[in-house]
């Protein structure tokens, strides 16, 4: 006891990297952390019964830690699970990250399942994890755009993705934190790519970046990332891109019109949010152009009812393929 006590000092210390939100000079290890559990008997303010837990946590599992503040019950903390209303009326229909349809230990079809034995899909060689908050996220903070974990597959080549220069805001995280505030800055429409998104999730789904090349006149041999829309011979509709209006274009996803806001994409060698949000035909197709990095109310983490009958299931594609 009397070395975690010395270490927590001593971190407590030294854990002032400059960055987003826990890991600041804002840190409180107490929203996390419990120093001795229970004194006189009495469960502390926060924790779970059952305590004393590892690392000296309030709660016995991370994903619940962590989703005490996420879930919503926090109104200053950005809500990750469904159903999610905070975002309405924002300009955004959902945050950057989506959200995780269900807790710790359930699987699920909409997105990443937390807690639970799972196979990496497009991983090779094969790889079973059990994924959670810290999987992705480094509890006391990173480098990285929300303390996004630099070594996601933990093998050992790390990935920046840096708010700045890989990943711009028009707001910035407010500190302290305040409800409205966060609205603003969690919303996907405040967020723009310019690198490594792809990459930071081809750490895990290493089968994926590879574009590799198909049989003519397939260019690839599966739908391609990180690629622009001015290819010679490409299967693309540019203009329709840029101009943004007609097919697969809409106000809403899921109103009765056909079309949806206009997807994410990255804009490679931009400097700021508003080249990195500017359409063009240099802007490429990535992961996060149809998937949601927790998940959301579509199957497949898809950022749109692409598998789902109605005026929408084509609208993404048609955004650039305008068929
Ligand atoms: C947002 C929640 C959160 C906050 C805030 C937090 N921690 Fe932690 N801490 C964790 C979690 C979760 C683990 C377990 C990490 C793991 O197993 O990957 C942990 C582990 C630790 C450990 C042991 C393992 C290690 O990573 O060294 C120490 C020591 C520690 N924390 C100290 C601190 C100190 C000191 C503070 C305040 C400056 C702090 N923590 C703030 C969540 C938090
Ligand atoms: C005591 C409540 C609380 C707990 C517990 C908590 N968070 Fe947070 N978290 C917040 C609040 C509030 C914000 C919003 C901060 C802001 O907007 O400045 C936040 C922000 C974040 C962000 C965005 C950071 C940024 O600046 O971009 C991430 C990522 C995050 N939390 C992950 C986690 C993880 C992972 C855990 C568990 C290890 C966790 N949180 C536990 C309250 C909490
Ligand atoms: C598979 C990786 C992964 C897992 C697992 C994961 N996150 Fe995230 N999370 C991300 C990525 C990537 C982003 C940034 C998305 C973007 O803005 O492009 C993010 C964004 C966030 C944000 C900012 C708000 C938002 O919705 O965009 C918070 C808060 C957060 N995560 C908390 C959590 C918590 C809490 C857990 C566990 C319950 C968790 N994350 C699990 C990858 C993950
Ligand atoms: C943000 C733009 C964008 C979106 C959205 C998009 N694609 Fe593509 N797609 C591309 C680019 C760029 C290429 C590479 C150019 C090419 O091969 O013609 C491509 C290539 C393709 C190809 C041809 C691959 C080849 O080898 O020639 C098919 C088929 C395709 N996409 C289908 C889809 C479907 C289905 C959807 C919807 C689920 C979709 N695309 C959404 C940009 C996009
Ligand atoms: C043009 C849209 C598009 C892009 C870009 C895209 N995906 Fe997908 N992805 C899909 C669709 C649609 C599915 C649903 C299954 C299918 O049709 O293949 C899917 C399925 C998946 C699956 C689930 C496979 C399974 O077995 O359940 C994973 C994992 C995945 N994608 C990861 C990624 C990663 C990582 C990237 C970036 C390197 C990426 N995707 C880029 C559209 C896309
Ligand atoms: C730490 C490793 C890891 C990282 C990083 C990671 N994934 Fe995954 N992913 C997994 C695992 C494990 C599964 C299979 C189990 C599941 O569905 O959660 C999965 C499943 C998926 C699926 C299918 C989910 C479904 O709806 O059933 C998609 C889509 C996907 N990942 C996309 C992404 C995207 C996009 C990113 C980057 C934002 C990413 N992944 C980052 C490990 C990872």
């Amino acid at each position: 006891m009397v070395n975690k006590i010395t270490t927590l000092f001593l971190l407590l210390c030294s854990l002032s990297v400059a960055g987003e939100y826990h890991q600041q000079s804002d840190v409180a290890c107490s929203d996390c952390h419990t120093t001795h559990y229970s004194e006189r008997g009495t469960i502390p303010e926060n924790s779970e019964p059952g305590g004393p837990f590892p690392e000296l946590l309030r709660v016995g599992s991370i994903d619940r830690l962590c989703l005490s503040c996420h879930d919503g019950t926090d109104p200053s903390a950005p809500d990750v699970m469904a159903p999610v209303v905070m975002y309405n009326g924002s300009g955004s229909e959902f945050s950057g990250a989506g959200f995780f349809s269900v807790g710790d230990g359930v699987i699920s079809v909409n997105g990443h399942d937390l807690g639970v034995p799972t196979e990496i899909p497009y991983s090779n060689p094969p790889r079973t994890v059990i994924l959670s908050c810290v999987s992705c996220h480094d509890a006391h903070g990173t480098a990285n755009y929300r303390n996004l974990v630099l070594d996601p597959d933990s093998l050992g080549a790390d990935i920046s993705l840096t708010l700045g220069s890989d990943v711009f805001e028009a707001i910035h995280p407010g500190n302290p934190p305040e409800r409205n505030g966060s609205i603003q800055a969690y919303r996907s429409g405040n967020i723009g790519y310019s690198a490594n998104a792809a990459e930071w999730c081809t750490d895990c789904h290493n089968a994926l970046l590879l574009n590799g090349p198909g049989t003519p006149p397939a260019h690839f041999m599966r739908h391609p990332s990180e690629v622009g829309l001015e290819g010679v011979g490409y299967h693309l509709a540019p203009a329709h891109w840029v101009g943004g209006a007609g097919d697969g274009f809409g106000v809403a996803t899921g109103d009765a019109a056909e079309g949806i806001p206009r997807l994410r994409f990255q804009a490679p060698g931009a400097s700021d949010f508003l080249s990195a949000t500017t359409p063009s035909v240099t802007n490429q197709v990535f992961c996060p152009t149809c998937h949601f990095a927790h998940g959301g109310p579509f199957k497949s983490s898809l950022t749109w009812p692409y598998q789902t009958a109605g005026v929408d299931l084509y609208s993404g594609c048609q955004q650039c393929h305008f068929k």
